[in-house]
């Protein structure tokens, strides 16, 4: 740890970091390596602490003193602008950004993705802190590919597909597939901490991640969550999974994604935050284009990785289709394909994602059927003997 320098050689000081959503998937991932290679001091805001419990106890652990949770719903509380003031940089996470959430509780997905992070952008804005906010490759929508008839070769073109920070639009679907309202909702908090950048001179990192995954992300519903809770895809194949039943896959799983490990995506977040001069004013894509599958390829995937860390056979029918109207409700809508261009962040960082997607599965699946097995067994015996 002795003797750090950034990417242009210069010492690295400590400093102190007000980390909002401290205590989700992303945050806990974040403060362990923050707490475990750096001596930097996080003030973790959330309203839950239990993915980071292992960070703040016991006493003993090396990093005593340099994580303080401050339980906090940022809605409401007037410690919020104390904190930001007594930080060096605020890195914000918090955000309801579950897809089974934008369709049927829009209003409180814009009050949370818009309305709750103006106060951090005031804040980090009037005290003349740096702010790294947390956006989502969603806001990019559609791609323009997606509108081209189905036999187009344009569609092969990468400029009809490669998203990327300073030259793709944003394409959402109408009003009523209220499904866009997080995107939406997104693009115009990015939009609004452009320009305080550009009028009153914040100091701003915006990332946009492109599906990180990895342990930890979102809960099984019935174990660690509500039972009729919907998680992203991640979770909601491995509850299957773990229940030993068909991954539904939503009007056929078509759609493309790119994903990440969290692990790699948070090497890229930590570049930031001690690369200040070549991360501010920058909007950042963080993603793997080399894990480019389909939620049906996921799924399939996902069937064969866990069958190897757990020993169990796999089913003879391994997925099942349901529309999403049944699955999400009325109003959902979705992206087709989503590969991110890595330019921006190659040349101002210097970073590239390393962990293919075989591997991160079965890390993290290795994780789930470890953490999870057991109480999943258990709540299932419960259910058929009641
Ligand atoms: N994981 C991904 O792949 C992904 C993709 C796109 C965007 N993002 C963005 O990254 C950020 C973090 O995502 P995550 O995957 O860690 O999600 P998460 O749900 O695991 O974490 C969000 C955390 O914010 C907290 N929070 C929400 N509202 C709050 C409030 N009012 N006051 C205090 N705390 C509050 C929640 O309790 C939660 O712990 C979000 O802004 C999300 O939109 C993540």
């Amino acid at each position: 740890m002795a003797g750090r320098v950034d990417l242009d050689g210069n010492p690295i000081n400590p400093m102190t970091i007000c980390m909002i959503g401290a205590g989700g998937f992303i945050g806990s991932h974040l403060c362990e390596k923050l707490m475990s290679e750096t001596q930097h001091t996080v003030l973790a805001v959330d309203v839950y602490s239990d993915k980071i419990k292992h960070l703040l106890e016991p006493t003993s652990l090396p990093w005593n003193g340099r994580i303080q949770f401050h339980r906090i719903n940022i809605k409401n509380d007037s410690r919020l602008e104390g904190l930001i003031k007594m930080a060096d940089l605020t890195v914000n996470l918090a955000a309801i950004c579950t897809p089974a959430d934008y369709n049927t509780r829009p209003l409180d997905t814009i009050y949370s993705n818009f309305i709750d992070a103006l106060p951090v952008v005031k804040y980090c804005s009037e005290n003349g802190k740096r702010l790294i906010h947390f956006s989502t490759c969603e806001v990019y929508g559609k791609t323009i590919g997606a509108f081209l008839p189905e036999d187009s070769p344009l569609r092969q073109d990468p400029a009809y597909f490669l998203l990327s920070e300073d030259a793709s639009p944003c394409i959402f679907g109408p009003i009523e597939k209220q499904r866009w309202s997080y995107a939406c909702a997104k693009q115009l908090i990015e939009r609004l901490i452009y320009a305080e950048g550009a009028e009153n001179g914040l100091e701003f990192t915006i990332v946009r991640p492109f599906n990180w995954i990895g342990p930890r992300m979102d809960f099984i519903p019935g174990i660690d969550g509500p039972s009729e809770g919907v998680p992203r895809v991640l979770a909601c194949f491995s509850n299957n999974l773990l229940r030993h039943e068909p991954l539904k896959l939503v009007d056929g799983g078509h759609s493309q994604r790119t994903f990440i490990y969290i692990k790699d995506a948070i090497e890229a977040v930590s570049l930031m935050i001690e690369n200040p001069a070549r991360a501010n004013g920058h909007i950042f894509n963080v993603g793997n284009p080399n894990n480019e599958v389909t939620v049906k390829q996921l799924a399939e995937m996902m069937t064969q990785v866990y069958s190897k860390v757990s020993g169990e056979t796999p089913l003879e029918t391994p997925t099942v289709d349901v529309s999403s109207k049944e699955f999400y409700g009325e109003g959902y809508d979705d992206s087709d394909k989503r590969i991110p261009d890595m330019t921006i962040i190659n040349r101002q960082l210097g970073w590239n994602p390393k962990t293919s997607l075989w591997d991160l599965l079965e890390s993290t699946l290795t994780y789930q059927h470890r953490t999870y097995a057991e109480a999943v067994k258990q709540a299932m015996s419960k259910t058929t003997t009641n």
